[in-house]
Order: structure tokens, then C-alpha cells, then sequence
């Protein structure tokens, strides 16, 4: 399977970074989540930890393809709060209903994705074929390159007679 679009949401750059390198490794498209409100130093990020206590549905803007058009889904984005960073939440609300089958990355610090992975589930009603998560080290010494590798692998050779891959199959240790 290989049409694949990878959304990826991005506050300091560490997800884009990330989505930018299963990209080059799979030859797949990617696509960004932008915030309406651009969130700026120390305001800024207290909004992110906000959005994220209230589970709140920021304002964004996405101007990339139709995701209806793909056999899967790839959302790339960072935690805050232990959560789904909010912009990724807003993207899942408005476009739940023209969404193929999901794969996650989530990006953080070293807390907080399976409640991320949980939180997808419960807004589309079925859980994501596959999910993973690096921590932001991994991603800036480089060494997350190999199990990315492996993760973009299993979303390639994953298809709908497969329903029983659970999202902690790829799993990080450091969760
Ligand atoms: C407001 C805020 C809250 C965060 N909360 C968490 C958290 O609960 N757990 C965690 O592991 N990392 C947390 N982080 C770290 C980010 O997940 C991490 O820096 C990630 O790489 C950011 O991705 P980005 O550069 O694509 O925005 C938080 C960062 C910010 C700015």
C-alpha cells in the first residue's frame, strides 16, 4: 500500500522534522496542520497546555489534500499536557468522517502518548491500525530513524484484512 498522506501538526518543529523523514524514507506526501492564532512564547505555550486540559478544538488551517483520497492516513504530532496536542484534535473533529484508516506518531518529551492514541479512538470511533511514538531526542540525535523505517514498513504492508494490529504493537520504551 502506498498511498499514504502524512498530516503532521507542529508547534517547534521537532513532528515536521520527524514527518519530513518518513516522507523521504517511504516517498509518501505530507501535509501540515497550521493554527489560525499562532502561539507565541510563554502565552503561547500555556494555550497549548489549556487546549489540552480542556480538550479543546483550536482554530486551524489545513489546506492539503482531501484525506478520502489516500488508503491511509499517517498523523504526525507532538503531546502536550499528557494529551493530543490540540490543533490534531480540531483536524480529527473536522474531518472524522472522510478519514481512511489511521496510523500514528506521536512526538513528546517521554509521557503521554497512549492517552493520544486512546483519545483518536474515542473521536472516530475505531481505534488506528498502527501506533508509535519517539521522544523528541530520538528525533534530534537521529537515532529514530530505524524503527521509523520499520513503522513506515508496517503501514505499508498494512491492509484491511489485517484488523487485528493493536496500536501498542510499535510502542516506544520510553512510554
Ligand atoms: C505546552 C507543552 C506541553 C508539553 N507536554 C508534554 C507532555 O505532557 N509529555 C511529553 O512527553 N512532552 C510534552 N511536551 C514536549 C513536546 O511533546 C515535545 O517537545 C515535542 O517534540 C514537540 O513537538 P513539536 O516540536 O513538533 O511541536 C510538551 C511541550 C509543550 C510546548
Amino acid at each position: 500500500m502506498n498511498n499514504v498522506l502524512v498530516v503532521v501538526y507542529s508547534h517547534t518543529g521537532t513532528s515536521r522534522r520527524l514527518a519530513e523523514l518518513l516522507c523521504s524514507q517511504q516517498g509518501w506526501r505530507m501535509t501540515e496542520i497550521h493554527d489560525e492564532e499562532p502561539r507565541r512564547g510563554a502565552v503561547g505555550s500555556l494555550r497549548c497546555l489549556v487546549d489540552s486540559f480542556f480538550r479543546r478544538r483550536p482554530a486551524i488551517r489545513y489546506e492539503g489534500p482531501p484525506p478520502e483520497r489516500f488508503d491511509v492516513v499517517v498523523l504526525v504530532s507532538p503531546i502536550w499536557g499528557q494529551r493530543l496536542a490540540g490543533p490534531m484534535r480540531s483536524f480529527l473533529d473536522q474531518k472524522r468522517d472522510r478519514l481512511p484508516n489511521i496510523a500514528v506518531v506521536s512526538v513528546m518529551g517521554g509521557r503521554g502518548a497512549p492517552n493520544a492514541v486512546a483519545e483518536i479512538g474515542r473521536l472516530l470511533g475505531r481505534s488506528p491500525t498502527l501506533a508509535t511514538a519517539f521522544t523528541m531526542r530520538e528525533v534530534d540525535d537521529g537515532s529514530c530513524a530505524t524503527r521509523l523505517q520499520a513503522f513506515g514498513t508496517a503501514v505499508r504492508s498494512s491492509d484491511d484484512s489485517q484488523p487485528g494490529v493493536r496500536p501498542a504493537t510499535l510502542s516506544p520504551q520510553a512510554t
